[in-house]
């Protein structure tokens, strides 16, 4: 099955996303929550402090627990995602902390999330581990920075220490499907308009969950 196809088809089965999109009943939020906001807090501190910030964009909003644990500092957020159900989800999860704006796509066409306008923040996380391969994953940073505006900021994680080119079962090998090294990241950010103002350490032996914080260039 190709693999735009297989992808579509994972991330709209209930069964596995109520799980794998990190949906609130099973449990990701404890885990999520904290560790977003710390990263969130920390990396903006120390790499845009002067920056005032009001609406982000999340790029894989999946169940809505990253946008939960932002929502304190932001107006609105808006959820792109491939998945109607999980947008339905995190709508659904958001009502009450903030103003949640779902955004789908279909997945052969990301830029089409353009009609929302630039934003100040851009976030994605465990999401581009998830892509369907390096070029899908430049056209997001890419997209990413046409969301945002001049000033515009960025956190994202994805997934290091595995090859970078895909081969195989998406449905079974989604989990890496898609790594970079740091260095082929940072390559295609600065391709894509950003700067990448801190990177975490690389730890290819463990999970190779690596996060990067941008400013637009
Ligand atoms: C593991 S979940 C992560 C959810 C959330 N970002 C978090 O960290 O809790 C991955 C999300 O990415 C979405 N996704 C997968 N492929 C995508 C693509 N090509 N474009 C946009 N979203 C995609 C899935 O539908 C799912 O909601």
């Amino acid at each position: 099955m190709p693999v735009y196809e297989s992808a579509m088809k994972l991330w709209n089965d209930r069964k596995v996303i109520s799980k794998s999109a990190h949906w609130k009943a099973s449990g990701h939020w404890k885990r999520i929550i904290p560790t977003v906001r710390k990263r969130w807090v920390q990396m903006k501190g120390r790499n845009a402090p002067e920056r005032i910030v009001q609406t982000m964009v999340e790029y894989g909003s999946g169940g809505g627990a990253v946008a939960s644990a932002l929502a304190p500092f932001f107006t609105r957020i808006y959820g792109i995602d491939i998945s109607e159900l999980s947008l339905e989800e995190a709508t659904k999860q958001l009502k009450a902390e903030t103003f949640f704006v779902p955004v789908l796509i279909d997945i052969e066409n990301p830029e089409s999330a353009l009609r929302i306008g630039p934003q100040d923040v851009f976030i994605s996380t465990a999401v581009f581990q998830h892509l369907p391969s390096r070029d899908y994953a430049r056209r997001v940073l890419l997209l990413g920075r046409r969301l945002v505006r001049d000033d515009g900021l960025a956190l994202i994680q994805f997934r290091t220490g595995y090859s970078s080119a895909p081969k195989g079962n998406y449905k079974r090998r989604y989990a890496k499907w898609n790594c970079q090294s740091h260095k082929e990241f940072d390559e295609d950010a600065r391709m894509a308009g950003w700067w990448v103002a801190e990177m975490s350490p690389e730890h290819p032996t463990r999970s190779g969950y690596t996060w990067a914080f941008m400013r637009a260039l």
